[in-house]
């Protein structure tokens, strides 16, 4: 991160994985065109970030990839047109060690320097302090935190007042219509709509699903946004499901 020191509480976490790497880069965000439908489908993650950052508008500091994996998500809002992202570091949280230093040789491949920071650790006990963090976002994670409610709980320990989580799943809100698409269709083809396997994966990833969780937490103000509020295995699906909400301020 130019011109700033990571937070103690970082260096402290134990688990730090650090990355120091040089600057610049955006994220490709190759676009295709649909006469190649066959190959792979344009990246989702500049959609997912731009639709985390319009909606978060989040001031500058700490921001949390939350089940970072391979760091789709992470290194696509490191490396978006923003000044506030341009200005952040980015914490990398997974359990997985291995898909974060993965992640963190992408991100040495883009050219980030100094912004990333990959942290060992789960949702429902994250290594980092209260009040510590400006922005929390978690793409297609918490549908496999052994506990969602005491993950979501966490999010709004760590969360300054006034930051802003962003958590659930989806390619986009802009991702083109027929990839989005291609992408459902892909992704039906991969499984039986009635297998017991379906029907769970559809239940935990319904909108219903992700408010009650958030009550259960103890959020009083959110909302869960997306056009696919449908089961996953509806046709009609594919926009995303995300909760949305921002840690009360003082009074
Ligand atoms: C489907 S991947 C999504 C990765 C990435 N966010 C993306 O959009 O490509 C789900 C990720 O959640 C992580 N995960 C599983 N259980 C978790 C937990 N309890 N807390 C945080 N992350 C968890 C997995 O290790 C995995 O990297």
């Amino acid at each position: 991160m130019k011109g700033r020191n990571l937070p103690a509480f970082l260096a402290a976490a134990g688990a730090v994985l650090a990355l120091a790497v040089a600057t610049g880069g955006a994220v490709a965000g190759e676009r295709q065109s649909r006469e190649h439908a066959t190959g792979p489908l344009p990246d989702w993650y500049p959609y997912v970030a731009s639709d985390i950052l319009k909606w978060a508008q989040p001031a500058a500091g700490v921001w949390v990839d939350l089940g970072a994996g391979t760091g789709g998500v992470g290194l696509a809002v490191a490396t978006a047109e923003h000044e506030a992202a341009a200005a952040s570091a980015i914490v990398l949280l997974d359990p997985d060690t291995r898909a974060l230093s993965q992640a963190l040789s992408r991100g040495r491949e883009q050219g980030l320097e100094n912004r990333l920071v990959a942290v060992e650790g789960v949702a429902e006990k994250m290594p980092l302090l209260d009040n510590s963090v400006d922005l929390v976002f978690s793409r297609g994670s918490i549908w496999f935190w052994q506990d969602p409610v005491e993950g979501l709980r966490e999010v709004y320990r760590v969360l300054r007042p006034g930051g802003k989580a962003m958590i659930g799943g989806g390619l986009g809100d802009d991702y083109p219509e027929w990839a989005r698409r291609e992408f459902m269709r892909r992704r039906r083809g991969s499984r039986e709509a009635d297998s017991p396997q379906a029907k769970e994966f559809a239940r935990r990833r319904h909108p219903d699903t992700m408010r009650q969780w958030a009550k259960d937490a103890g959020l009083t103000e959110f909302e869960v946004t997306g056009r696919g509020a449908l089961p996953a295995d509806d046709p009609r699906t594919g926009s995303g499901n995300w909760l949305r909400f921002t840690k009360q301020e003082l009074q």
